[in-house]
């Protein structure tokens, strides 16, 4: 918590942490504290927003997505990210990068992320926001019991209104969560990056040929972002093969098709006791637009 400039979601002053005291809080010149739970996150969405707000994913959906990739499926897609971060950091010789995960879930991709940096030689300063309390829990417990926690902080808080001060982050990562194109360019310092991920044709192919009589291959999506340069594209595959039958179902649940498969070829697909599938994503490097 200590090491990120911190914004009061009620009056957008700094918060500074008040590590003195038990529990220990974050609070602004304005009186406005917010209490760090004892698995070391801050709830910093107002309760005003949070009806407003989506409530992000449940607790089922998060234990599905952390017994799944805690699995390891996905683990050559987040060295994928990791390489590209460590590059993009280490071109710009920043030896304290500060990384924003937006949207970060259980917060898998940016814990590999921090020790990534870490082992590369550098001194991450990461923290991971997402709507789900559950997610951001997760998160922060596992920073904690790996001794990330003074340089890995976890938030409840929207994306789209991030509580940290304006030109704070060095790279904001946003994987498969919603895109705030104006808030990220806010967050970040002038030339900062952006990386996102999106699907490639072959993605999930092995699971779509058993879902679908004529699987289709996906349509590959460049958003275009208007504060944002697209500066590199770079693929990255591996062919998993997936034993636990409640692997396949979480990996099923964390796709598009689960919402818009007929139950009959999902029961297809609940019957295997084993998939082997390509997995393929493509990770985009955006740049931050100066400022004219
Ligand atoms: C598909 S999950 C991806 C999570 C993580 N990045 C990963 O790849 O494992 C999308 C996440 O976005 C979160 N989310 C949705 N809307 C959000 C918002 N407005 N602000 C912050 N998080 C949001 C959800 O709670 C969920 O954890
Ligand atoms: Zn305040």
């Amino acid at each position: 918590m200590k090491n990120i400039a911190w914004k009061c979601p009620n009056c957008a002053s700094p918060l500074v942490p008040m590590l003195e005291q038990k529990p220990y809080v974050l609070r602004c010149e304005h009186g406005h504290s917010f209490d760090v739970a004892k698995q070391g996150y801050v709830n910093l969405l107002l309760p005003q927003k949070r009806g407003a707000a989506l409530p992000g994913d449940s607790a089922e959906m998060v234990r599905a997505r952390t017994a799944f990739l805690d699995g390891g499926y996905y683990r050559a897609f987040s060295d994928g990210v990791n390489a590209l971060v460590c590059d993009t950091v280490s071109a710009q010789n920043i030896s304290r990068p500060v990384i924003l995960d937006a949207g970060c879930g259980e917060g898998y991709y940016t814990a590999r992320l921090h020790e990534a940096l870490s082992v590369g030689g550098c001194t991450p300063v990461c923290a991971g926001f997402d709507l789900s309390r559950d997610a951001v829990s997760h998160g922060a417990k596992r920073a904690k019991a790996a001794g990330q926690a003074d340089t890995l902080s976890f938030a409840v808080a929207s994306l789209f209104e991030m509580p940290v001060c304006d030109s704070t982050a060095d790279m904001i990562i946003n994987l498969f969560a919603p895109v705030a194109d104006a808030e990220f360019a806010r967050v970040l310092k002038p030339g900062g990056y952006l990386l996102m991920a999106v699907p490639a044709e072959e993605h999930l192919w092995g699971m779509k040929q058993v879902l679908y009589e004529t699987p289709y291959k996906n349509e590959v999506r460049r958003d275009t972002l208007e504060h944002f340069t697209l500066t590199e594209v770079r693929r990255v595959t591996d062919t998993i093969t997936v034993t636990d039958p409640d692997h396949i179902r979480a990996l099923f649940a964390m796709t598009p098709y689960y919402w818009k498969t007929a139950p009959a070829d999902r029961d297809r697909l609940y019957a295997q006791d084993k998939l082997e599938t390509e997995i393929a994503f493509d990770l985009l490097l955006y740049k931050k637009e100066a400022i004219l």
